[in-house]
């Protein structure tokens, strides 16, 4: 039997590329250039499977063809707002993800977030490396104590959970979740959590909101300006979901005013592309997207799309479809 085309659009881990070789008739992008959506549009005409992921915008352009060659596209990540679900369904292709592999790294990230962020971490690191530190003082760089405060977390799902493993039983934090679903008693009761019915309910509540949501049109600027507001003037937000999920422009104007205590975001709306009103606000920690940025995770994502292609091309349903 041929082994069926497989496209990867980015390099990944060596080990997770040299499985793919073996099992499929693997073309790998060894410049690691992201592709154009005519690159795409090609690929799609010609490949069994394409290997995207979060930088691969997937969408009209890329996808106005009659009939793809590509059954599958098995992204590498857990989020997929970067493809057009409903085009692609259209066009009967088959999409899965990979959950579960990165929950904790992503949520180690998110607590790094929220700690950087409380502790000023930032600001003393680029006042480090700027040469002017001036020596330890009672009044030098003020944070805020973690410890014992108040977690709302938006989007409780698998890494939404993590997160608050790490703050509830290694922080002693006291958790408030806002969930589209109503969340299992037994699953809210291992961290103590209290689900409330809206994101506006939740905001008043917290000292730190972390977003644990999907990204993609319906959750555009769900943390907008009239959210912010609801936030309490010393209170933190932290983003780890994606970027489109909080409006930009109201979050530097509550930095600038400083009607929030500051924010801590590894993901951007239009990234790597940073917004420049971003910049300047010196209450903001800033990450590349780092969230699943381990060697474990990165691996384990590979595997786990290996995974879902041999099911697919080997007749079984693959485990992580998400259309
Ligand atoms: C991935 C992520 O590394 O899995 C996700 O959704 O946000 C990242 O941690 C990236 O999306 C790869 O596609």
């Amino acid at each position: 039997m041929t082994k069926p085309k497989v496209l990867v659009t980015r390099r990944w881990p060596a080990a997770v590329e040299a499985q793919l070789s073996q099992h499929f008739d693997a073309v790998l992008n060894t410049s690691d250039v992201p592709m154009t959506p005519e690159d795409f549009k090609a690929a799609l005409a010609s490949y069994d499977a394409v290997l995207p992921t979060v930088t691969d915008k997937i969408g009209a352009p890329a996808l106005e063809l009659a009939r793809p060659q590509t059954k599958i596209l098995a992204n590498y990540g857990v989020g997929f707002s970067h493809i057009d679900m409903a085009r692609v369904s259209d066009h009967g292709i088959c999409v899965t993800n990979t959950p579960d592999v990165l929950s904790e790294c992503t949520a180690d990230l998110a607590m790094t977030l929220l700690l950087m962020v409380a502790r000023r971490a930032g600001e003393g690191e680029r006042e480090v490396r700027e040469g002017q530190w001036t020596g330890w003082r009672p009044t030098h760089l003020v944070g805020t104590k973690v410890s014992g405060k108040t977690l709302g977390i938006i989007g409780y799902g698998r890494i939404g959970q993590q997160m608050a493993r790490r703050a509830h039983h290694g922080f002693g934090m006291k958790i408030i979740v806002q969930n589209r679903s109503k969340v299992a008693p037994e699953v809210l009761a291992e961290c103590g959590a209290t689900q409330v019915d809206s994101i506006d309910d939740l905001m008043p509540l917290c000292d730190f909101v972390s977003l644990h949501c999907p990204g993609g049109p319906e959750n555009r600027n769900l943390i907008n300006a009239s959210r912010l507001n609801l936030m309490r003037p010393d209170a933190f937000l932290i983003n780890t979901a994606r970027g489109e999920v909080i409006d930009e422009l109201a979050l530097s104007q509550a930095l600038w005013f400083e009607t929030i205590g500051g924010a801590a975001l590894d993901v951007f709306d239009g990234e790597p592309r940073i917004n420049p009103v971003l910049r300047d606000c010196d209450n903001l920690v800033m990450l590349p997207h780092l969230g699943s940025a381990t060697r474990e995770a990165r691996e384990a994502m590979g595997f786990r799309v290996i995974d879902n292609l041999r099911d697919f091309f080997e007749g079984r349903a693959p485990r992580d479809r998400v259309n």
